[in-house]
Formats: structure tokens, sequence, C-alpha cells
């Protein structure tokens, strides 16, 4: 009946349930936390609680969905980490517990790891052809990836200071906008004008980020045009949101632009939450067009954190027989 895996996500504030066959997604559900929408950003033991809350429902109707039983699993996997260790602990309870109740395999998965994976999410002919270049950018890293094997890449630049999604989620707050800011600066970017404010392009060499020299233009900025006109946010907040977006969709492009001359790859995919951006969409496509790239982008609800990519990854691990024992604890921090 092939291989049938259930994967869960918990590694922030989304409680998520996937089930894949055979590399094909049967079913990814979700269900999101609104506790944190009043405190500006996730809280730990919020998200904690709200994932054992969601946990049973959701892994319930993702099998529902999958139209698979308990006992139709093979393997049972999860997201290792990095995020919060509380919420990491829950999904990861909860695989164990089953994978040792049924006597299925058990697999602990990098979430970063999954984040590229959500690129094989459409199937074998929409698939990346290897070897391909990443950009993974979410929340908490943003990094240039060299994927020659879907369990082998390497990294060929990272952030040294804040990650994408963060500049795009603090530069938002400043602005008092909710969090998280990057879908609302996605939002407000659109009626607005890019090139009307300017703030500090960074200068790092090599394939490496940076965004904390941006965030402080940014908030100097405010700060100068506030004491001239306490109303500048409220009269500016679409050209704001619009500068502010291109100028991390430059930084992003221009290193991805770099890696592509270096390694001669022209399979070009980006990934994680920032990846939803639609600014970001267009510059990558726009680019590929004029440059010959093959891009490939995922649908949106593949984007943020979801269980789909996490399973997906733990179906290219059953392949190899990359199991994991009932020893394995969730990790804070992970690199890829
Ligand atoms: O991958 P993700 O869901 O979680 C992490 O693993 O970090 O990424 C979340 C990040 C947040 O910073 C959020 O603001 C950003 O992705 N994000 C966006 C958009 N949608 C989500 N940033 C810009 N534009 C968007 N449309
Ligand atoms: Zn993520």
């Amino acid at each position: 009946m092939g291989i049938t895996i259930l994967g869960i996500e918990s590694s922030c504030d989304d409680t998520s349930a996937a089930v894949v066959r055979d590399g094909v997604l049967l079913s990814n559900v979700m269900a999101g936390q609104e506790v944190h929408r009043r405190y500006g950003g996730v809280v730990p033991e919020l998200a904690s609680r709200a994932h054992q809350q969601h946990i049973v429902p959701v892994v319930d109707t993702a099998l529902q969905e999958a139209g698979v039983t308990v006992g139709g699993l093979d393997a049972v996997a999860f997201t290792r980490g990095p995020g919060l260790l509380g919420s990491l602990l829950v999904g990861s309870s909860f695989a164990k517990g089953l994978a040792l109740a049924r006597g299925i395999p058990l697999l602990g998965v990098n979430h970063l790891m999954g984040h590229v994976h959500a690129l094989f999410l459409e199937g074998p002919e929409k698939s990346p052809q290897l070897p391909f270049l990443c950009l993974l950018v979410s929340g908490g890293h943003t990094q240039l990836m060299q994927v020659t094997e879907p369990l082998q890449m390497k990294t060929l630049g990272k952030t040294i200071d804040d990650a994408a999604g963060e500049a795009f989620d603090k530069c938002a707050k400043m602005m008092g906008l909710p969090y998280p800011g990057g879908p609302v600066i996605d939002r407000l970017a659109a009626e607005g004008d890019p090139r009307r404010f300017s703030f500090a392009m960074p200068r790092v060499g090599g394939l490496d980020f940076s965004f904390s020299g941006l965030k402080t233009s940014f908030l100097y900025f405010l700060r100068d045009e506030l004491k001239k006109d306490a109303g500048f946010i409220e009269k500016n907040l679409h050209d704001l949101a619009a500068s502010l977006q291109y100028t991390i969709v430059r930084i992003l492009m221009d290193k991805l632009v770099m890696a592509v001359e270096e390694t001669g790859i022209t399979e070009v995919g980006i990934a994680g939450g920032v990846s939803a951006n639609s600014a970001l969409k267009k510059a990558v496509t726009t680019l590929g067009e004029e440059r010959g790239w093959r891009v490939h982008i995922p649908r949106p609800r593949y984007t943020t954190d979801n269980a789909a990519m996490i399973t997906m990854t733990a179906y290219f691990r059953y392949l190899k027989g990359s199991f994991d024992d009932q020893q394995i604890t969730p990790m804070a921090r992970m690199m890829l």
C-alpha cells in the first residue's frame, strides 16, 4: 500500500499535522493561535499550552482527510528544531508516544530542511531538478542553500544578524503594526511607492546577509520624521511599507544573483515564511525570466510553517532508512 507517514509541526505558534504517502501529500491541517496577537509577538508559554489543546484534533483531522487510520501509518515524524522548546516538546512527545504505541519508526525533522522540501510538494514534475539553489527566508533564518540531493544541502551564505522575516516584523512593530508584520507590510505596500524613501543597504561580503543596519536606519528615520510631524507614519503608511519591502527584497536578490553567478546553477527556489511576500515572488520571477532561471515558489500555504513540508523531509529520510530512536530530544537551536 506504499509508505504512509504522519508528520507534526509545532515549532512556533502553528499546530499542524500532515499525511504523505509515497511522496504525495494527502492532507495538511493547521490550527493557528490568536492568543499572541495582543502581545505583539509569540508568548512561548501560551504557545505550548495552545499546542496541547490543538494537537489531538489536528492529527485526527489530518488522518481523516487523508482517509488513513492510525494502524495504517508506517512512520511518524515531528519537528525536532529549531524553535521554541516548550512548543517543540508537545509535538515530539506526541510523536514519540505514537511511535512507541504502534511500534513504528520515528523521525525528528530539521525544520529548516522542511522549509526547503516545501518545494517538493507539487509532485515530481513541478519539483526542482537537482542541483538547485534555495533562498530560505523565514522569521528566524535567512540563508542560501545549494541542494545537491534532497537530504544533502550546503549553506552558501547566511545572515550575520537578523533574519529577513525579523526585519519585516521589527520594522512593522516600529510603525505600530500588529504581529506578524510581514504580511501586513506586504498588503500595505501594494498601494505604496517603493522608491519614495531609501534606507541603508548592508555592505557584507560574499553570500552573507545583514538586516540589522536596515532596522537601525529605519528606526532613526522614523524618529527624525516623527519629531517634525507626529502623524508621519499614518500619512505615509503605504510608501513606508513599500520602500521597506523594496529594500529587503533588493538585499535578498543581490545575493541570489551572486549565488547563481558563482555556482552556475540556474534552478532556483525560494522557501520559508517570507517567500509568501508578493514583491519577493515578483522579483525572483522577473529575474528568472531575464536570466533564464527555472524558478520555484511554494504555494502560500506551504511557505509559512506547516506539517506538509516536515512530512516530505520525513519521506526522503524514510527512503534512506534514517530513523531516530526514543532518546531523541527537541532542540531550540539547530543548523542546516
Ligand atoms: O517560516 P515561518 O512561518 O516561521 C519561521 O520558521 O520563522 O516565517 C514567519 C515569517 C514572519 O517573520 C512573517 O512576518 C513572515 O514570515 N511572512 C512574511 C509574509 N508572510 C509571512 N513576510 C513578508 N511578506 C509576507 N507576505
Ligand atoms: Zn518556519
